[in-house]
C-alpha cells in the first residue's frame, strides 16, 4: 500500500449546505474547536484479531490527516464558501465567523450545468461549451490546475450538487466508447453529474456520489474506473430516515413480524427540498429511498409476511424548517394470529449535520482504497449509502448492521496489510 504523503485535494461539485457544512466542520476540527462527531475515520474503532481488542481507526490505518486536506469546488453561483454557508443557513453566525478566513478562500469554479437536469435552479456561474466533450475537457483542466496550485498528486471528488432528474439507462451509458461518442454529439442522456464523474475518472481521481441521481453507476463509467484503476462509490448518503429504516426493518424481519405498510414522509425547507419539489428530481430520490425495504425484508422468501407491503415515500418542501428536516414513519405491522400493530418514528434531524461526517469518511477511505490499488465500485462503503453501488452480480446489502460489518472487515484487512508492510520495512 502506498503511504500517505503531501496534500490531498478534495473536489466538490456543488458548494451548498452539505459541502459547506463539511468544509466548516473540517476546519473547526483542525482548529481544535470541535470533536469529529459522526466520522468513523476519526473516532471509529475496528477489531484487530491479534490484539484481541478494538483499535482506533486513525492509529491503525495510514489515512491522510485532516491537515493534508485542501479544497476546490464548482457551483452555479459564484458565492465563496462563507457566503454559501450563510445562505444555506445550517451553521450559526458565531460558528461561521470563526471560520470566515478559511471559508472565504474557497471560491467555486464555473459549473457544468443544464436546467434540463435540475429544473428548479438556474445560476450565472456556468461554463459554456459547444459539446459535452468540451465541457468535460474544461473540468479536467480545472482539476489539473487545482492540483498544480497546491502541488497535490492525489485528489478525491464527492458530488454534492443538487439532485438531477431521474434518467433511465440509455445506450450511451452502456460502454465507454458509446459514452464518449455521446459526449461528442451532446446526447441528452448524459447529465452534468456524469460529465464531472467522467472528468474525475479520466484524471485518475476516485469519485463518490452523495446524491440519488445516476452518475458513476453506469457501465461506461464503471469501465473507465476499472481501466484507470480508480475506486468509485455511491449513491445517496444514508443520513436520517433511511438510516433508521435500515435498522428497524432488519429487527422486524428477524422477529418474523409481518409488515403491511410503511409510510415515510419528510418536510424540509432548504434548497435541496426546493429542488426535490420537482417531480423529476424527486423520482431519483424516491427510487433510492424505496428500494431498501425489499432488499431487507425479502418478500420473495416471505410472501405471507411482506408480499403485500405498501411502501410510500413522500418529501415536501416546507420553507420554515430550513435544513432542520423532520421525518415521520408509520409502520403497519402484523403479529401472532394476525393481530395488527403500529410503530411510529419521528426524527427531527439536521440534514447536513448528519451528512458532513460521511463526506469526510468517503474522502479519506476512497483515497486509502486508491492507494491500496482497489478499483471500481467499492461495496464495502455501502454503509454510507441508501442505494449502494456494487459490482454487476454482487449482492446489495441494505441492513445497517451488515454494512457496518463489511466496512469493518475491509478496514481490518487494510490495517493488517499496512501493518505487515511496516514490519517488512528495513530497520534504520
Ligand atoms: N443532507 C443530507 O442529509 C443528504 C442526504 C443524502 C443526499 N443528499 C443530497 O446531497 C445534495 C446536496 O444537498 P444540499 O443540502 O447541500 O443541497 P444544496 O441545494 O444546498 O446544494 C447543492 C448545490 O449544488 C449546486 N449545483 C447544482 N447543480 C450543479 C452543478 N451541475 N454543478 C455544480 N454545482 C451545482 C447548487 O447551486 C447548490 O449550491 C443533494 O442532491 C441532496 O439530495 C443530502
Amino acid at each position: 500500500m502506498v503511504p500517505h504523503t503531501g496534500p490531498l485535494l478534495v473536489l466538490l461539485p456543488g458548494l451548498g449546505a452539505v459541502a459547506t457544512t463539511f468544509l466548516a466542520g473540517v476546519e473547526a476540527i483542525r482548529q481544535g474547536r470541535v470533536r469529529p462527531i459522526g466520522a468513523f475515520s476519526q473516532l471509529g474503532r475496528i477489531p484487530l484479531q491479534e490484539d484481541g481488542g478494538e483499535q482506533p481507526v486513525p492509529e491503525v490505518l495510514p489515512l491522510a490527516p485532516l491537515e493534508a486536506l485542501h479544497f476546490a469546488a464548482w457551483d452555479i453561483f459564484p458565492d465563496d464558501a462563507y457566503e454559501a454557508a450563510r445562505a444555506a443557513g445550517v451553521l450559526q453566525e458565531q460558528d461561521l465567523h470563526a471560520l470566515r478566513d478559511f471559508l472565504r478562500q474557497i471560491r467555486p469554479m464555473k459549473a457544468v450545468f443544464d436546467r434540463q437536469y435540475v429544473r428548479k435552479l438556474d445560476g450565472p456561474h456556468v461554463k459554456q461549451g459547444r459539446t459535452k466533450r468540451e465541457l468535460a475537457e474544461a473540468l479536467r483542466e480545472d482539476i489539473r490546475q487545482a492540483k498544480a496550485a497546491i502541488g497535490a498528486e492525489r485528489a478525491v471528488m464527492v458530488w454534492c450538487a443538487s439532485t438531477e432528474v431521474y434518467l433511465e439507462l440509455a445506450p450511451c451509458h452502456r460502454s465507454l466508447r458509446a459514452f464518449e461518442q455521446g459526449l461528442e454529439r451532446n446526447d441528452p442522456a448524459i447529465a452534468p453529474s456524469q460529465i464531472y464523474a467522467y472528468a474525475a475518472l479520466q484524471e485518475g481521481i476516485p469519485y463518490a456520489n452523495a446524491t440519488p441521481n445516476r452518475a458513476a453507476d453506469i457501465p461506461a463509467l464503471e469501465e473507465l474506473a476499472e481501466l484507470k484503476g480508480v475506486p468509485i462509490a455511491g449513491k445517496d448518503l444514508k443520513t436520517g430516515q433511511t438510516l433508521l429504516k435500515t435498522v428497524l426493518a432488519p429487527a422486524l424481519r428477524m422477529r418474523l413480524l409481518g409488515v403491511q405498510g410503511w409510510f415515510s414522509v419528510n418536510i424540509l425547507g432548504n434548497r435541496d427540498g426546493w429542488v426535490l419539489d420537482d417531480e423529476g428530481s424527486f423520482r431519483s430520490k424516491e427510487s433510492t429511498k424505496s428500494e431498501v425495504l425489499d432488499g431487507i425484508l425479502s418478500p420473495q422468501l416471505y410472501p405471507e409476511l411482506y408480499g403485500e407491503l405498501y411502501h410510500k415515500v413522500r418529501i415536501h418542501y416546507y420553507p420554515p424548517r430550513g435544513d432542520a428536516k423532520e421525518s415521520w414513519d408509520v409502520v403497519d405491522l402484523v403479529g401472532w394470529m394476525g393481530y395488527p400493530m403500529q410503530l411510529r418514528v419521528n426524527f427531527s434531524c439536521r440534514d447536513s449535520i448528519l451528512a458532513a461526517p460521511l463526506v469526510l469518511d468517503l474522502v479519506l477511505f476512497l483515497d486509502l482504497a486508491a492507494r491500496a490499488g482497489w478499483r471500481g465500485p467499492q461495496s464495502w462503503l455501502s454503509f454510507y449509502f441508501k442505494s449502494p453501488h456494487v459490482r454487476p452480480g454482487e449482492p446489495v446489502h441494505h441492513a445497517l448492521a451488515e454494512q457496518y460489518q463489511m466496512l469493518c472487515r475491509a478496514l481490518q484487512g487494510l490495517a493488517l496489510r499496512w501493518r505487515a508492510a511496516q514490519q517488512t520495512l528495513p530497520q534504520v
